[in-house]
């Protein structure tokens, strides 16, 4: 593991039964409260929308914000945020999708991206991969392309790759930890 790799690790903290019995919830507070390590995710990540020519950075709320906005102005992009519906005052297209705990339903503003947009979508956790599917979903329909997905962790056992691998059709998913 590289020493990154081990620093942003080292930052991120378990916490079992969360927010239900047998769920071990990754808290990234710590990591989001030491500058190092904050600037390191950010740099690791605006990294990725290099690598694949990104033009946008979707970022899932809540904590896709967090760590999607730094990365975009880092990269030189511009930054989309995704929302939980409701939230957005223009039109919207919106996609509903499963979480690991209940169900939700995301929303995009339709004027935000577009034809000829290659878009990386930003979150903190790959779990189930519902939410980064259904993310998948708003932006093809808002007629743009995924360039990919970028996370800090994967979370490996619940299979999210494996779900989104086919929909992505190449496109990398890019995970800094896999735990
Ligand atoms: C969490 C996490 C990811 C998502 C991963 O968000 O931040 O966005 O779940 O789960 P999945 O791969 O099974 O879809 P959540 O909506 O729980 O909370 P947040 O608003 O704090 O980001
Ligand atoms: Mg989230």
């Amino acid at each position: 593991m590289t020493d990154v790799k081990e620093l942003l690790l080292s930052r991120i903290r378990d916490v079992a039964d969360y927010p239900e019995p047998g769920v071990m919830f990754k808290d990234i507070t710590p990591l989001l409260a030491d500058p190092a390590a904050f600037t390191a995710l950010t740099d690791a990540l605006a990294e990725v929308v290099e690598r694949t020519g990104a033009t946008k950075v979707v970022g899932l709320e809540a904590r896709g914000f967090i760590l999607g906005a730094p990365v975009a102005i880092r990269a030189g992009v511009g930054f989309i945020p995704v929302r939980k519906a409701g939230k957005l005052p223009g039109a919207t297209l919106s996609q509903a999708y499963d979480l690991e705990y209940g169900s939700a339903e995301i929303e995009v503003h339709a004027e935000d991206l577009n034809a000829g947009d290659r878009v990386l979508i930003v979150d903190d956790v790959l779990a189930t991969g519902g939410t980064a599917e259904a993310a998948i979903q708003l932006i093809r329909r808002a007629g743009a392309e995924v360039a990919g997905i970028a996370v800090l962790m994967e979370l490996g056992f619940l299979a999210g790759r494996a779900r989104l691998e086919p929909a992505l059709g190449g496109a990398p998913l890019e995970a800094l930890l896999v735990v």
